[in-house]
């Protein structure tokens, strides 16, 4: 595991970037796992720049993101698409078509984490996954205590991730109790991760997923068991 101190937001939001940027000029039709949450949207605007600059091409690039509410639609500007395309797909040339978000408006969810996992697969799996972290150690909305080998399912959201998360809603009830994403298994796959945290909120949680125990209590800690993983983080407010 690398981990690496970014001196402020800024430079966690190029050091991510680069990386990513490295991945889609070695190879130009790479499958990116993408992340939603406050802190990739510097990643990502980051990313836009250079490619308004000519220095980086989506054309060839397939996505996948990692998680969305369920009962949100495409259109609704909660969803994680609504999020993606904002934030970065509407601002850079890649085909809609290549980009993914499980759908959180499925009328079988199960069918659809089924389907979503053999898109994963179809696409040769990912080549470099995004990773954000929760206040309680979960990646994408893979909550403590769930089983560490599961690939996209449906989780029950807790109250501290619903808490997080009511800044983007009206109101705390308003945030969807219920997420479909890709499950710890599907993560681990990826053959690179980078994970990203900002912030002194996120510190304590960063040490004990990288230097506590492997448990499912703090589902990030299992990263610790992959071979290419980079952590950049900036504790400072
Ligand atoms: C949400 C997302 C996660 C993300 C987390 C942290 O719960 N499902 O993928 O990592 O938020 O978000 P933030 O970056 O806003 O702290």
């Amino acid at each position: 595991m690398k981990y690496i101190e970014a001196k402020n937001y800024n430079d966690l939001s190029r050091k991510a970037a680069n990386i990513l940027s490295a991945q889609v000029i070695l190879k130009p039709d790479a499958v990116l796992g993408l992340a939603t949450g406050s802190t990739p949207i510097g990643t990502y605007k980051q990313l836009i720049e250079w490619y308004e600059k000519g220095d980086i091409d989506f054309s060839g690039v397939r996505t996948v993101n990692l998680d969305e509410y369920v009962g949100v639609t495409p259109d609704d500007p909660h969803s994680y698409r609504y999020f993606m395309n904002t934030n970065l797909f509407d601002h850079v040339n890649i085909k809609k078509s290549n980009t993914n978000v499980p759908s959180g408006t499925a009328v079988d969810m199960e069918k659809e984490c089924e389907r979503y996992n053999n898109l994963i697969s179809e696409l040769g799996g990912i080549d470099l996954q995004l990773l954000g972290i929760g206040h309680n150690g979960h990646i994408g909305f893979n909550e403590p205590g769930q089983a560490f080998e599961k690939m996209t399912h449906i989780v029950e959201l807790g109250e501290s991730t619903r808490e997080a998360n009511k800044r983007f809603f009206d109101s705390y009830d308003a945030v969807p109790h219920y997420a479909i994403t890709m499950g710890i298994k599907a993560i681990m796959q990826a053959r690179k991760l980078v994970l990203i945290a900002n912030g002194s909120d996120k510190e304590e949680i960063i040490k004990k997923a990288i230097y506590g125990p492997v448990t499912p209590e703090v589902p990030a800690s299992i990263l610790q068991l992959h071979p290419d993983v980079t952590v950049i983080c900036c504790f400072k407010d």
